[in-house]
């Protein structure tokens, strides 16, 4: 990858994961971070490990479903490492949705980080890039929301809500100087992923190969970027396929994926 002249960049869900993983990779091509997660321990390890770079700052418990924390967190870095040129929403949460007990608590949640909470980020970022015409908001969907997934009725619900608001936000901002990318993640090996009962060992990305693919879309501000290839492929597939069908292979699908009852 060509190098390109450093950005400030600060990062949400940057203390595990694809968050972490990302953050390490931007250090090394020497962006100036600004890093917030609500797990300060998660965060401290990390800033541990970014040592080598003194273009980092940290915030602790910065909960992205606290619109006034994540202000404040947002006014430290500038304040800190000055204002962003870019914003990376990586803050998520994800379970499954299986019956017969619905969980509407988890979709009130997935919805409050997946989202709002993303929302709560742009807006905390948004005034100054507007001020300056200049920036770039990157929203990690996902492509379980192409589609209604089985089993992840609420996350899939999430991700499609999360890439309906990005799209709708998109005109309007690129009036005004600032770009948006929305990503879109296969399966990665992470503690989100970590113990889903699939029946047969399912192929992930490492959280490194997840970041990997993110600094390019960082760097090269698309519109939309999915990866890998094959699943960005079946997915698309998926996408256009007509709802009763779809529903006809899912229904065939569903109970052969999990170990649970479907
Ligand atoms: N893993 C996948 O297969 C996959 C695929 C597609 C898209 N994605 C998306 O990629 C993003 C990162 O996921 P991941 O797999 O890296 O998950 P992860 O390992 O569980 O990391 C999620 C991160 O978000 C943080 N977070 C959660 N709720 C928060 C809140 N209210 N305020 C601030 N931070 C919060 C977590 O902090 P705590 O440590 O405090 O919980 C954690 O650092 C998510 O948006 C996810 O939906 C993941």
């Amino acid at each position: 990858m060509s190098r390109r002249p450093p950005e400030t960049i600060y990062l949400t869900g940057a203390s595990r994961g694809i968050g972490r993983a990302t953050a390490l990779a931007l250090a090394e091509r020497g962006h100036r971070l600004g890093l917030m997660d609500r797990d300060a321990e998660g965060l401290n390890i990390l800033a541990e490990q970014l040592r080598f770079s003194e273009r980092v700052h940290a915030v602790r418990c910065a909960d992205v479903t606290d619109l006034g924390t994540v202000r404040c967190a947002t006014a430290e870095l500038e304040a800190e490492i000055g204002p962003p040129d870019v914003l990376v929403a990586c803050a998520g949460v994800g379970g499954l949705t299986l019956l017969p007990d619905l969980q509407p608590e988890a979709l009130q949640s997935m919805l409050q980080v997946n989202v709002v909470g993303v929302a709560y980020a742009i807006d905390a970022v948004l005034p100054g890039m507007i001020e300056r015409s200049h920036g770039h908001l990157v929203g990690i969907s996902s492509v379980a929301g192409y589609r209604g997934m089985p089993w992840m009725a609420s996350y899939s619900a999430s991700k499609a809500a999360l890439t309906t608001y990005l799209e709708g936000l998109r005109p309007a901002l690129k009036r005004r100087g600032v770009t948006i990318t929305t990503v879109y993640p296969g399966f990665v090996r992470t503690a989100m992923t970590e113990g889903t009962p699939f029946r047969r060992p399912i192929r992930m990305m490492e959280p490194e190969q997840a970041a990997a693919y993110l600094v390019r879309a960082i760097e090269r501000k698309p519109r939309d970027f999915v990866f890998p290839l094959g699943t960005a492929l079946g997915m698309e597939f998926l996408r256009r396929m007509p709802g009763r069908v779809y529903d006809w292979m899912m229904d065939r699908a569903g109970p052969n994926a999990l170990t649970v009852e479907f």
